[in-house]
């Protein structure tokens, strides 16, 4: 099947700026390239990403990770959480990018910071860091019309015993979750390698957030559970771009929304975390494009 007609002297569609005839013409890979793509937008809406995008995703992603590492310094006890949002604000502006996070669906703030028995979404504001708090910090960044997301779990100050094991299953979730990533698993097995690791440790996985695609806007397809099944969902085809970001409860996986209709919190009130990155699947496994040691 051919998706388009280009002719032999016109510009060659891969982006190369060679002739067609000079480049892609007759290449098998390319045609199956272009038929694949348009295979998972009809089937999934999943748009699939080109080497030039994945280049603009990495350089949001590098800032996403920077960004991180500069607010992971300036942790203290005494903090307040929207001391972390002029942080994040300031840094992503002067660095010609923007805050995706920022009046996002009416959310009022840069960045997410969500402390202890906040599981996502946490408005910053006056409440301040305390001793033995875990805190998450989640950024999206905006770089050149490309997008990036990631989110790690720090301490404050010195951790107990429940929040070293919280921090420790959800950073290991997304280390497993992301092992299962490569051309030819499933969506489901991911969620099956979280889902598993995390209650064999006793803790739960939340369902009412999940992973996503991202890339060209915050939220797109696919949506990428972090529980489920091996084999099931869509087959993992280099250029998806997506999140993968468990966030792991220590008690039971049931959540509520405060009535500021974004922050999330267990509704046992134990300890959640949760570590994210953005990811793109490679002919051989995947890259991260916010890479941070897990
Ligand atoms: N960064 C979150 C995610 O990982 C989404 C935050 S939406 C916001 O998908 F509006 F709260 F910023
Ligand atoms: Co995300
Ligand atoms: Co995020």
């Amino acid at each position: 099947m051919t998706t388009h007609k280009v002719g032999r002297n016109d510009p060659c569609p891969c982006g190369s700026g060679l002739k067609y005839k000079k480049c892609c013409l007759g290449k098998e890979a390319f045609h199956q390239e272009i038929d694949i793509k348009k295979e998972y937008y009809d089937k999934f809406r999943i748009r699939l990403k080109e080497a030039r995008d994945i280049e603009g995703i990495r350089k949001a992603g590098n800032l996403v990770v920077e960004t991180l590492q500069l607010v992971e310094k300036a942790l203290r006890p005494g903090m307040a959480t929207e001391e972390i949002n002029v942080m994040v604000h300031e840094f992503t502006v002067k660095n010609r990018a923007v805050p995706a996070s920022l009046h996002y669906k009416g959310f009022p703030k840069s960045v997410c910071v969500s402390i202890n028995d906040v599981v996502c979404h946490g408005i910053p504001g006056d409440r301040i860091l305390m001793d033995g708090d875990i805190v998450n910090v989640d950024v999206t960044t905006i770089l050149d019309g490309y997008y990036a997301d990631a989110n790690q779990t720090y301490f404050v100050g010195t951790p107990g015993p429940d929040a070293e094991k919280i921090v420790r299953v959800s950073r290991e979730s997304l280390r497993l979750g992301l092992a299962a990533v490569r051309p030819g698993n499933t969506l489901g097995d991911i969620g099956w390698a979280i889902q598993t690791y995390a209650e064999a440790e006793g803790c739960s996985v939340v369902r009412e957030f999940t992973g996503h695609g991202v890339g060209f806007s915050f939220h797109e397809e696919p949506i990428v559970p972090h529980f489920g099944r091996k084999g099931a969902g869509p087959v993992l085809v280099p250029g998806m771009v997506f999140t993968v970001e468990p966030m792991i409860n220590l008690g039971r996986k049931e959540i509520r929304i405060l009535s500021d209709r974004w922050t999330a919190v267990t509704r046992d009130g134990s300890l959640s975390a949760q570590f994210e990155q953005t990811i793109v699947v490679t002919d051989t496994g995947l890259e991260s494009l916010t890479p941070y040691e897990l």
